[in-house]
């Protein structure tokens, strides 16, 4: 099939790009101390010399102490910000452009771990996953910090010319925490209902929005799974997607990006429509899919030890021509292939490398 639909521009009130793929954001953990050396920005460069068009970064820790659980995960602070404004730099004059993730583990982040590893990690009810009491809940004065390091991390990211930024709200990590009532059992204004649930990430974005003004294009990514159940739906139906998505684009998120681990999978029975699916219907703002494109085994298999053969993206481009989600995000392969993207639009199928876990020993 023809994947000229990828390489078409994407456009949106704040946000342009190229074509329509990105980089998905892996962490990698080749920061020493927290800050990216230039290893990292090669590893970025070579993405952007090979038209990737928007290139997220790994994530990137806010400026807190429980944020990370690992001194080698970048941090989004201190020294590290000259490192990033180098990284920025060096993709725009490569004729890309960059987000970073911006991260807080929540209780992903296990006792201690990290550069402050007598510090409780940050969850909502102090849960580790349901029923798994490990922390105090945090406090609102302890919640309003962490929404001012969210908001700080946005500014520092507008000032240091990224064209955008996303908020990891996916996977089991802090906004996830609060998400997910198997670890947010709160009985304030932060959890509750499915709504109430969303207060901490529209918090942020409206914190962010009122810093750095309405102009900076937000994504945020969420999934329905979390690392602590794959089974998990933030939202099991449509009533209840419709419910948890309204407050947060309301908010000001501009872009959902949706992570599902294999992009083809339908969310709800009777359509194929995938997550990102749905949520651009919903809220009628683009969207990101992400999963398992051009591979054949998705990542969390392959975090175990296997091989992703290269696969067929036929269905892929059948869903982009049929305007089902605007952009599409690559992991692995991107991995594996720096130049993923000028091969696949040169039809050179036959050139792209198979996946393995081995890659991740080093940046190529
Ligand atoms: C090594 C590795 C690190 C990852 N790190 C992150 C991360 O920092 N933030 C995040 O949101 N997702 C992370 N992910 C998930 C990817 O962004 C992506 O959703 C997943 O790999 C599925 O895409 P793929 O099948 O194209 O690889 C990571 C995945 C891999 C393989």
């Amino acid at each position: 099939m023809n994947p000229d639909i990828l390489f078409t521009p994407f456009t949106s009130p704040k946000l342009t790009l190229k074509n329509r793929v990105a980089m998905a954001p892996m962490t990698r953990q080749f920061s020493p101390d927290g800050v990216p050396d230039d290893a990292v920005l090669q590893y970025y460069k070579r993405r952007a010399e090979n038209d990737v068009g928007l290139i997220i970064t790994e994530g990137t820790t806010v400026n807190h102490k429980a944020a990370s659980n690992e001194v080698r995960i970048p941090g989004f602070h201190g020294k590290a910000l000259d490192s990033w404004h180098k990284i920025v730099e060096t993709v725009h004059a490569a004729g890309g452009k960059i987000a970073p993730q911006l991260w807080h583990q929540g209780g992903m982040r296990r006792p201690g771990e990290g550069a402050y590893p007598d510090y409780p990690s940050a969850t909502p009810s102090g849960l580790v996953g349901p029923g798994k009491k490990v922390y105090e809940a945090l406090s609102n004065a302890e919640i309003d910090d962490l929404i001012a390091a969210f908001t700080q991390a946005a500014k520092d990211s507008k000032d240091l010319g990224f064209d955008t930024l996303e908020l990891h709200g996916a996977h089991g990590y802090l906004i996830d925490n609060f998400f997910w009532e198997g670890t947010n059992q709160r009985d304030d204004q932060y959890g509750g209902s499915l709504v109430k649930r969303t207060r901490f990430a529209t918090d942020i974005v409206q914190s962010i929005r009122a810093e750095i003004g309405d102009d900076y294009p937000i994504i945020l990514r969420f999934s329905q799974w979390k690392q602590q159940d794959f089974t998990a739906r933030l939202a099991p139906s449509l009533e209840e997607l419709e419910q948890f998505v309204k407050p947060l684009s309301d908010a000001g998120v501009d872009i959902f990006h949706c992570s599902t681990r294999r992009f083809w999978e339908p969310e709800f029975e009777g359509s194929e429509l995938n997550l990102a699916g749905w949520v651009k219907k919903i809220t009628g703002k683009p969207t990101i899919s992400v999963g398992s494109v051009g591979l054949t085994e998705e990542f969390i298999a392959t975090y175990r030890g296997g091989e992703a053969e290269v696969a067929s993206i036929d269905d892929l481009i059948t869903r982009m021509e049929a305007d089902e989600f605007d952009i599409i995000a690559v992991g692995r392969a991107l991995i594996a292939n720096p130049d993923w993207v000028t091969k696949v639009r040169a039809g050179k199928f036959d050139e792209l490398v198979t996946y393995n876990q081995e890659m991740l020993s080093q940046l190529i």
